[in-house]
């Protein structure tokens, strides 16, 4: 394994275009890999046998083009997937977890509300990090369903954007939560509206910035990091519709990128 070798990053969609930006602010120096993987979002309407069978092919994927470490930048997929990916392939391989600890850490009221896909809420991986730190505080447990469709269709702000946010959201204020934990990488996307319906007394954790700095340990561990002097970038993939992926891509990414058809 070399330290040019390409870092590979995947969601089920756009999503993990929040995690990427923190990578490559974190890590200019990296050459990145992006698979969208769009034609069969949203992972939470598919099995975790079915997850883990998509996360397989983009691995094996990112293999073939001399990956160095492979980041799911998606926690329905980690939930699902990780600890098996990680049995079978050797590269390190970090994963999502929904920011519990750090919000039981930061409540005052001792409510903590997790916005998270139906997939990520019902697995064990999460019943775990909740047991574990979640234990001092009451935490609510909120699914964003159709957050993810709606933040592929690149409907960041409409009134059916913000309906729904209420929905998800209102009961969770009426609980008492002063934390809200968004634990899918879409939604940091929809911040501005969470914002705007949440107030600014409650405060909003995702993990994306976390997931950064736990990159860059595991590439400095493993004597991996690219040197300074190399010219980093992003190479984008998508197994959804080209020209869409492309102008989301590029409107996500602050300048117009080319998008490449995911082919397995
Ligand atoms: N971005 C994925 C996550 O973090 C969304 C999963 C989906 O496609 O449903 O959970």
């Amino acid at each position: 394994m070399s330290s040019q070798q390409p870092i590979g990053i995947f969601d089920s969609g756009i999503g993990g275009l929040s995690v990427l930006r923190h990578v490559h602010d974190l890590l200019p120096d990296e050459q990145l890999i992006y698979v969208a993987d769009g034609a069969h979002m949203p992972y939470g309407s598919l099995t975790p046998g079915e997850i883990e069978e998509r996360c397989r092919r983009i691995t094996v994927f990112f293999i073939d083009r001399g990956a160095k470490a492979l980041v799911v930048a998606c926690n329905t997929a980690t939930a699902a997937a990780i600890e098996n990916l990680r049995q079978d392939f050797s590269l390190p391989i970090i994963g999502m977890e929904p920011a519990v600890k750090p919000a039981v850490e930061a409540t005052g009221s001792g409510v903590i509300g997790v916005l998270a896909t139906s997939g990520t809420l019902a697995s064990e991986k999460f019943s775990m990090l909740v047991k574990r730190f979640g234990s001092s505080a009451e935490v609510i447990f909120q699914p964003g369903l159709g957050l993810v469709e709606q933040v592929e269709a690149g409907d960041f702000d409409s009134d059916k954007t913000r309906k729904l946010l209420k929905v998800h959201l209102l009961p969770l204020l009426e609980r008492g939560v002063d934390v809200l934990v968004l634990g899918c990488t879409h939604y940091p996307f929809l911040t501005p509206l969470i914002r705007e319906i949440v107030g600014r007394n409650v405060t909003i954790l995702d993990t994306g910035s976390a997931i950064a700095v736990e990159l860059k340990r595991q590439l400095e561990k493993n004597r991996l990091s690219a040197a300074t002097s190399s010219a980093g970038g992003v190479q984008f993939f998508s197994s959804g519709e080209i020209e869409h992926s492309q102008s989301m891509v590029s409107h996500l990414w602050g300048r117009n990128v080319v998008v490449e058809k995911f082919v397995e």
